[in-house]
């Protein structure tokens, strides 16, 4: 006999999901009911999970395996039929959003606050994935906000703890929990997708990567993939023990928090292939020797050979970037004749044009790559695409970035952040630049002229509906632009995104630092901005 429980509780303010899903202070989360009170939420905004199948799994860091206890006896208790449950509750993110559409489940629940660092004081999220695999869009995640300010209790089943440490099916009163093992069926699409044989190859042919999974979920499945099933040397993966305060690191795949990875690569006699993930394993980095590949340049690349990979090999249906992305992937798009969807900062507006078959391919400039194999951005993926590329084509990192440039023209871009500014102050700085919008087209900065100026609005083509207020953005004649958004998965402040374009294409530049490359355009930024004056800042926090 199990008993529901159910237990009075009231709307908390501000527990509003965002681009990925609901993100706060670890401490918030492990407030008294305030878990319970947004997995509520969640289920009475999806319409209640009586009968449902659901996925469960998250990345591990602190808090995860209590969190995941609470949302299974709350699953339980709201009538769903079946939970898929990860070993130890945890997927990496696009092992979740494969779970879902293999076992044609009604959706999930992922417990991560991605790249954020964790631990006790660190960062949490949940974040509820629909049918199709993806995160909920802006009508579900609206409609589950709607739900936290009108909520008065919340249902939970009275049970102990489920051991989730092996693959098996258990019943929690009338539910069925099956613990799914973490890899296996990633790893099964992977092969499916990639030319395991070509890649198992290269590695017999002394090729050396280094892969950095950030004490972060993608350890697991990095060894079985990389090492165990093709052959790449044991401790190819480094920092593969998943921690729940991932080594007291930062599980973002960048320059600045890769940085161990980002040394070895740089010297001369550092391996042939560098790639680093993130908290979740949704974001990717690759680096070859000495040859930084920005990620926008990564999508272009993968697009401009997606047909030497056995799941690309009939081509493209179309590409899609976020706005911010470097426009490199138009021009492959260009040459392809293929459609170029520029979409909103965020993954969620790739899930209809995946779902409809106009794009096969889409990325973000924030280490994010992805395709219509599952409806998240996917590193590990990612990692074997180029591994893929680099098996038929041969030849090095910077040869193939290099040859791309020479056919396509090079885009430099760059990313500054501000992170922690004071959120009047960002707001004020982004006001005053839209307050120029209408009057900068002619005005010159430099050799740079700006052609066009706006503030970037989204109709969705398949579902028709519009999302306004994505960026400001700034366009120079040539290709280049400056685009200025805040970010919305911060947890501290504001965070201000500076991005910045300019388009080379005289090969004889193409070695040039992309700092130095963009510094008119950096210039035009602060110019039209006042970037330093607003923020009280001399220089950004992070730049990618
Ligand atoms: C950031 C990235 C964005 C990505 C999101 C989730 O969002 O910029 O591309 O989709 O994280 O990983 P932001 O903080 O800029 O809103
Ligand atoms: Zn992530």
């Amino acid at each position: 006999m199990t008993t529901i429980r159910t237990i009075p509780t009231e709307p908390i303010d501000g527990q509003k999901p965002g681009t990925s899903g609901l993100r706060k202070k670890t401490v918030v989360f492990q407030g008294h009911h305030y878990l319970e009170n947004f997995i509520q939420s969640t289920w009475n905004g999806i319409g209640g999970v009586k009968g449902k199948t659901l996925v469960l799994g998250g990345d591990g860091r602190h808090f995860n395996s209590q969190a995941a206890q609470v949302v299974i006896r709350m699953a339980a208790a709201g009538g769903a039929k079946k939970i898929i449950v990860g070993k130890r509750a945890q997927l990496s993110t696009p092992a979740a959003s494969h779970l879902i559409r293999k076992h044609g489940a009604d959706g999930g629940i992922i417990l991560s606050a991605s790249h954020n660092p964790g631990g006790a004081n660190g960062d949490f999220g949940v974040k509820y994935n629909i049918s199709n695999g993806g995160p909920a869009p802006e009508s579900v995640t609206a409609s589950i906000y709607d739900a936290t300010k009108v909520i008065s209790e919340f249902q939970i089943l009275e049970a102990q703890d489920v051991g989730l440490r092996i693959p098996e099916t258990v019943m929690l009163g009338d539910m069925e929990i099956e613990i799914v093992d973490n890899v296996a069926d990633y790893a099964a699409l992977m092969q499916e997708l990639f030319d395991f044989d070509a890649i198992t190859g290269l590695f017999k042919s002394g090729f050396r990567m280094r892969f950095d999974a950030m004490h972060a979920i993608t350890g697991p499945y990095a060894q079985t993939i990389f090492e165990d099933m093709l052959g790449a040397p044991p401790g190819t993966v480094m920092n593969a023990l998943p921690l729940p305060d991932f080594g007291e690191g930062h599980p973002d795949p960048n320059p600045t928090w890769a940085k161990t990875l980002w040394d070895e690569m740089m010297s001369d006699t550092g391996p042939d292939f560098g790639a680093a993930s993130d908290g979740d394993g949704d974001r990717n980095m690759i680096i070859g020797r000495q040859a930084y590949v920005s990620p926008s340049d990564s999508l272009a690349v993968l697009a401009a050979n997606a047909t030497l990979v056995p799941g690309y090999r009939d081509g493209l249906k179309g590409v899609a970037r976020s706005m911010p992305t470097s426009q490199a992937v138009d021009r492959v798009a260009a040459k392809l004749g293929i459609d170029c969807y520029e979409t909103p900062t965020g993954w969620k507006f790739f899930g209809n044009l995946l779902d409809a078959g106009r794009a096969t391919l889409c990325g973000e400039e924030s280490f994010g790559t992805g395709s219509d194999h599952v409806r998240e951005k996917d590193g590990v993926w990612a990692v074997l695409f180029w591994l893929n590329i680099l098996a038929v084509k041969g030849g090095s990192v910077a040869d193939l970035l290099k040859a791309h440039w020479a056919e396509y023209g090079r885009n430099y871009y760059s990313r500054h952040d501000y992170e922690g500014v004071d959120s009047d102050a960002a707001s004020a700085l982004m006001d005053h630049v839209r307050g120029q919008l209408a009057s900068l087209p002619g005005s010159t900065f430099g050799t740079l002229t700006v052609e066009t100026a706006d503030e970037f609005a989204y109709d969705d083509p398949v579902d028709g509906s519009r999302s306004e207020g994505q960026g400001l953005r700034i366009a120079f004649a040539g290709g280049g632009r400056v685009v200025l958004r805040l970010s919305g998965t911060g947890t501290e402040g504001a965070t201000l995104r500076v991005y910045l374009e300019k388009v080379e294409e005289d090969p004889a530049k193409f070695a040039q630092d992309p700092q130095e490359a963009l510094a008119e355009t950096i210039a035009a930024a602060e110019a039209i901005a006042g970037i330093k004056a607003r923020t009280g800042r001399d220089a950004p926090d992070v730049i990618t």
